[in-house]
């Protein structure tokens, strides 16, 4: 990590037909958000781009059903979608939107450097068409039954319930997603980027060089990789999206995951006008992009062969992929409408933001799907939270203003229990850093609570409350020491519940977080005056949790 001089991070553009819900946040904005706040702590130049999907079948079906225009869909939820997440205290340098001016002149540029240097084919098949819509009928304008399991409603691209990728011909029983009828076959003619030539070397650049990706993205890239690349088409018949820039491509534009992808360079030329080509062609910089499962294919294969092709550009050096969350035992779903929107929980939890982040990311599903209920939440908030967080930086704040008129107490004689109190923080320090270094952000914040655990218990322990009445010395000792502790906590939950550490950093007179600060002997200098507690979080109560399973049915 430290070889490199700048660090270029992406988050999956989400699609903007719908707002954000508790599955996205736990898959990706959040670990994404907590890997850049905790670089950008330790001093090193990143960057955080993001933005919304605003092309591609999702979009027009999202249009349909409500009966307005793609762009009335992506006008709305693109705002939603920004506005819920600055709320939450996701980090971007900058969120902006695949139907901007930069990106349909980034991508087209694209798909012309290519199309110049021959590295597509161009081939003439046969696709479904919608005699009565008199519409090619791509990707999720397409169901029928999955040929692999079965299920009945699968897409010409995929099969949501088993995983597997489709092409709509493969489909059994197709239909039209428009009208229901049965689609015919018309011939039509699109650009393909043939991945089957890159196949040797995709192998070699993954399955060699990055052994190091988390398992579940390798083994996913192993088994397309086993299974044989076969071209794949790079525009559609549809009259949304970036159209094709050649001749005699009328009606034709690129495919969403041609065009999204290249959001992320657009979106870097957004804010570094006149230095993005460093951010995106420079050796020196890292680029890792944070994503769901259903994205790894396209992240690993798809848009890395697309970059190769090009020439210029450099390549992810990690793709962190999460799997998905489900919610109180069923899989999260958009049209079924189960799920826990973030801009509904903000209005519901005003001040709350961090609860979320936290039992989002305790909770996160890392390595298997994970479940979220309203139970956990209150649990987690209740008995983690206030009852450790909470309660010891209370204690030592209340405590400092009871006997030492709210100044930082001097640290007098030390006995073992104290020093070796002190000695855990840089041990602390160390597991987050290696923890959040290799995505693995619940461990991370299990570290980081285990250091509000052993606040909590030292007070518990030495109980400076009595020594008050017989040994000041002693208590001002045990009071720096558990103020410091308060200060590690101060940075160390910087990262991962950025509201709170921050109100605790004014509590405790605190400037900006500094991450080699912890483990430092002194973080908090004597006598620096502290102002007032002020609980960090409050209880959840059965009628607040009571309300939103409800909501639910
Ligand atoms: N919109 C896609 C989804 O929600 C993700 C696009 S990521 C990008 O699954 F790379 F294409 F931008
Ligand atoms: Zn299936």
């Amino acid at each position: 990590m430290n070889l490199y001089k700048r660090h270029l991070v992406t988050a999956a553009l989400p699609y903007a037909n719908g707002p954000v819900h508790i599955g996205h946040l736990a898959g990706v904005y959040i670990p994404a958000d907590i890997y850049v706040r905790y670089l950008r702590l330790r001093g090193k130049d990143v960057k955080f781009i993001c933005g919304s999907d605003e092309h591609g079948v999702p979009i027009t079906i999202k249009a349909r059903q409500m009966g307005v225009s793609p762009q009335d869909v992506v006008d709305k939820y693109h705002h939603i979608i920004k506005e819920s997440f600055a709320r939450f205290g996701i980090s971007f340098d900058v969120y902006s939107r695949t139907s901007s001016k930069t990106q349909h002149e980034t991508a087209a540029g694209f798909f012309k450097k290519l199309y110049d240097s021959g590295k597509f084919i161009e081939k003439n098949t046969e696709q479904y068409y919608d005699t009565e819509a008199q519409q090619f009928l791509a990707d999720r304008y397409i169901t029928g039954s999955c040929p692999k399991c079965g299920n009945e409603s699968a897409y010409g691209d995929q099969c949501e319930k088993c995983g597997a990728t489709l092409s709509p011909t493969e489909l059994i029983n197709p239909r039209s997603m428009i009208s229901g009828s049965k689609p015919i076959l018309r011939e039509t003619s699109h650009w393909y980027l043939p991945l089957n030539e890159y196949e040797p070397w995709l192998r070699e650049w993954i399955l060699e060089q990055h052994k190091e990706w988390k398992t579940n993205v390798y083994g996913q890239c192993k088994s397309w990789l086993d299974g044989g690349l076969q071209p794949r088409a790079v525009s559609r018949d549809l009259d949304w999206g970036v159209p094709v820039p050649i001749e005699g491509a009328e009606g034709k534009v690129l495919y969403v995951w041609f065009d999204a992808p290249i959001g992320y360079i657009s979106n870097t030329k957004e804010i570094l006008p006149d230095e993005w080509e460093l951010w995106w062609k420079d050796k020196e910089t890292r680029l890792v992009h944070f994503i769901g499962k259903d994205n790894i294919v396209f992240h690993c294969i798809v848009f890395p062969v697309m970059l190769k092709a090009h020439g210029d550009y450099i390549l992810p050096d990690n793709v962190p992929a999460n799997e998905f969350l489900n919610l109180e035992g069923n899989k999260i779903s958009t049209s079924r409408n189960w799920a826990v929107w973030l801009h509904e929980y903000l209005d519901d939890f005003p001040g709350k933001e961090d609860v979320l982040r936290y039992v989002l990311c305790a909770n996160a599903p890392e390595t298997k799907d994970n479940d979220f209920t309203w139970k956990d939440f209150q649990t987690r908030n209740n008995s983690e939270l206030v009852a450790i967080l909470g309660n010891f930086v209370n204690r030592a704040i209340v405590l400092t203003h009871k006997y030492f008129d709210g100044k930082v107490p001097p640290l007098h004689e030390v006995n073992d229990y104290d020093k070796a109190t002190l000695n855990d923080i840089p041990i602390i320090k160390q597991a987050v850093e290696e923890n959040i270094e290799t995505f693995h952000f619940r461990e991370a914040l299990k570290e980081a609570m285990n250091l509000a655990r052993l606040g909590n218990k030292y007070l518990t322990d030495t109980e400076p409350w009595k020594l008050a009445k017989t040994d000041m010395q002693k208590a001002s000792t045990v009071l720096n020491i558990a103020l410091q502790c308060c200060a590690a906590c101060a940075i160390v939950f910087e990262p991962f519940l950025p509201f709170t550490a921050q109100k605790l950093r004014q509590m405790l007179g605190m400037q900006e977080a500094d991450w080699d600060m912890l483990g430092k002997n002194a973080i908090l200098p004597d006598s620096q005056l502290l102002q007032e507690a002020q609980l960090l979080f409050g209880k959840i109560e059965d009628d607040d949790i009571q309300k939103q399973t409800d909501k639910l049915k």
